[in-house]
């Protein structure tokens, strides 16, 4: 995980409360359908629940992993639908085990935070969790990106992309180039792989 002082992510989160669930998330719970109402879907790198709403709001079951304490304080401060079943985690990604039984792991914007051997290794444990017909959905950075050479990150080219996610039916795998600027205000290069990926 890169050195972010928590004080950034709480401004973080609190500058995007209001944005609405990724569009991969979307997208990988659509294809599961209402029927998956109940299952077991994890989120690495919540943040304050963006996604975790979405997926409580559909009757997932879910646990929610941040290492941040300020993210897991700010999403049961939320308004969470009734009867919902949320299992906060603080804890880095890298260290917990995945709970057995999961259909989903949504990781938006998060994965790409840890150095390369944690990553891959934390790929590996997603790919081995997921059942068949299980589905990941989330972002990954491109050697493209403007924080390349930041310390604690990974990035990683189309061609590793598509060879990590060999064996799995992509439904989603759309690499975007951009320039924009941070939820902090500052200029970047936007170089993302949004990805969902069925096993
Ligand atoms: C850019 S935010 C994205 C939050 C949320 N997923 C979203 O899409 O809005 C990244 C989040 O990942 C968390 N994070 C980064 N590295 C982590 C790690 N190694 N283990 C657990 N959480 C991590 C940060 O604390 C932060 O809340």
């Amino acid at each position: 995980m890169t050195e972010r002082k928590s004080a950034d992510w709480a401004a973080y989160y609190e500058k995007l409360r209001e944005r609405p669930p990724r569009r991969t998330l979307i997208t990988a719970l659509d294809r599961f359908g209402p029927d998956a109402a109940g299952s077991l879907a994890v989120d690495l790198g919540c943040g304050d629940g963006r996604d975790v709403i979405e997926m409580l709001r559909r009757r997932w079951r879910v646990v929610a992993i941040d290492a941040e304490p300020e993210a897991l304080r700010q999403l049961q401060a939320r308004p969470l639908p009734p009867g919902e079943e949320l299992t906060p985690l603080q804890a880095r990604f890298e260290d917990v085990p995945l709970p057995l039984g999961l259909s989903l792991v949504n990781s938006s914007f998060a994965m790409p935070l840890c150095e390369p051997e944690a990553f891959h290794r934390v790929w590996e444990r997603i790919r081995e969790a997921l059942p068949s017909g299980g589905r990941f959905s989330g972002q990954w950075y491109g050697p493209k990106d403007s924080w390349v050479g930041r310390p604690g990150m990974t990035f990683v080219s189309c061609d590793e992309a598509l060879h990590l996610l060999d064996g799995l039916e992509l439904e989603m795998f759309e690499e975007e180039e951009d320039d924009g600027v941070t939820p902090r205000g500052n200029a970047k290069h936007w170089h993302i792989f949004h990805i969902v990926a069925r096993k």
